[in-house]
């Protein structure tokens, strides 16, 4: 006779504790250590202004910078960065003053929907502090890693460009 089994219990993941620096503020939080930083980002700290597209590493809308780095958020497992230091969209604006690459995004019409904008900002200001962004050619090479539906690609290589030249 046939018998019902009861499913195997699964076992409850373990949880890390964590600290960041976020946008300058110090964060402590506990989480899964299967968790992605995108999803810490925007699900435990409500950064939503980080977006998901693909989740697997191939469209760039999830770039943060972490400890002065890109990275892609996706790909990356938040329990391993514990005490990095992490800059992200929000943290941009001081003072009520949009970064001067957030203004250039606005000025050379950089964006159409919006969706990769974040990645492309946080990508663009990456770009420049590596140094890679002396010509509409290199910026193009260096930032080929963040996806454009909308393909306002001349705007964000202007904008880019244009910050450099200020910066
Ligand atoms: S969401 Fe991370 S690369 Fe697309
Ligand atoms: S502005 Fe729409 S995907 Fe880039």
């Amino acid at each position: 006779m046939a018998q019902s089994s009861k499913p195997a219990a699964v076992p409850a993941p373990a949880s890390d504790v964590v600290s960041f620096i976020i946008n300058g503020e110090p964060r402590e939080l506990s989480l899964d250590p299967r968790q992605s930083l995108l999803d810490v980002l925007r699900e435990r700290l409500d950064l939503t202004g980080t977006k998901k597209g693909c989740n697997q590493g191939a469209c760039g809308a999830c770039t943060i910078l972490v400890n002065g780095k890109r990275i892609l958020a996706c790909l990356t497992l938040a329990s391993m960065y514990s005490g990095a230091r992490i800059e992200t969209i929000e943290g941009l604006e001081k003072d009520g003053e949009l970064h001067p690459l957030q203004r250039a995004f606005i000025e050379h019409d950089g964006l159409q929907c919006g969706f990769c904008t974040s990645g492309q900002i946080m990508s663009g200001l990456g770009c420049i502090s590596e140094g890679h962004a002396s010509s509409p050619q290199e910026i193009q090479y260096w930032m080929s890693g963040n996806i454009c539906r909308c393909g306002a690609y001349p705007g964000i290589v202007a904008a880019v460009a244009d910050a450099a030249r200020r910066t």
